[in-house]
């Protein structure tokens, strides 16, 4: 058994590293660390969170504290509260309505490749970055429980960062077993989107900004979904086709400029 003071948990993926410092009795519930398994249960803003865990390629998930560092991390989450409040934010995602989510753009994109070396020593595959996708999730919002599609075979969730009393847990089914993670902005869970049934209950906070990072082994069943089956990474795959129908007819159909945004089951992580 090992104590840990909550208030701010131990931001560490690596077990055996902690010391006693509990003082605060009330918040702490558990904790304890193997040499291959880590757990972690504690109160955060009302919320039982249970996080455990054996590693990815035991279980196939693993939570990973302060991906995102400041002022980078900052930047993001300002860019993406901006990029909602524009008034050309795409709100037409159906599993989660009115949210402004968003494919493929070009500073997630830069994200994607950036956190793919730390995302392949984690997982402990050779990657293919497929797309990134972004929400700014709203009072109220609920992320129904689904699995992904092929591209997301690799997935990490991160938390830019959020306006809530407390945190806001996502949660996986491992084996039948609910089991709830607590993201701090800067952190990440990542997991196998396409085996891993996960969800959100209903959010009670102003605004979550999270952005959703996909991969696919390199050897793997998957790898056909390399940039999303784009020509590269940072262009909306009906544009790709635009470009294709441009090439074939010499011409860019009437209709091309007036719909860029993908339909929601294209663009849904
Ligand atoms: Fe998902």
């Amino acid at each position: 058994m090992v104590e840990f003071r909550i208030g701010y948990y131990v931001r560490t993926s690596t077990p055996l590293l902690f010391t006693k410092q509990s003082q605060d009795a009330s918040l702490l519930h558990r904790a304890w660390a193997g040499v291959t398994d880590t757990c972690f249960e504690w109160v955060h803003g009302g919320v039982m969170i249970i996080e455990k865990s054996g590693g990815f390629a035991k279980d196939g998930y693993a939570v990973l504290r302060g991906v995102v560092a400041d002022p980078a991390r900052t930047f993001l989450y300002e860019y993406a509260l901006k990029s909602a409040c524009s008034g050309k934010s795409p709100r037409n995602d159906p599993n989660v309505v009115d949210t402004p989510s968003y494919y493929s753009d070009p500073f997630m994109e830069s994200l994607l490749e950036m956190l793919q070396p730390r995302v392949e020593i984690e997982s402990g595959l050779q990657l293919c970055p497929t797309y990134s996708y972004f929400r700014v999730y709203k009072t109220g919002d609920v992320l129904k429980p689904h699995t992904d599609r092929p591209a997301c075979e690799v997935s990490v969730t991160l938390s830019l960062g959020y306006e809530a009393r407390g945190v806001w847990p996502i949660w996986l089914d491992v084996n039948g077993e609910p089991r709830s993670f607590a993201l701090e902005p800067g952190d990440a869970l990542l997991y196998r989107g396409i085996d891993l049934t996960h969800w959100r209950d209903g959010f009670a906070g102003t605004h979550s900004v999270q952005v959703f990072l996909h991969y696919v082994d390199q050897k793997g069943p998957w790898k056909l979904w390399k940039y999303d089956r784009r020509a590269s990474l940072g262009i909306k795959p009906v544009i790709a086709r635009l470009m294709e129908q441009y090439k074939s007819s010499l011409s860019v159909p009437a209709s091309a400029t007036l719909s860029l945004d993908l339909p929601g089951n294209e663009t849904a992580p």
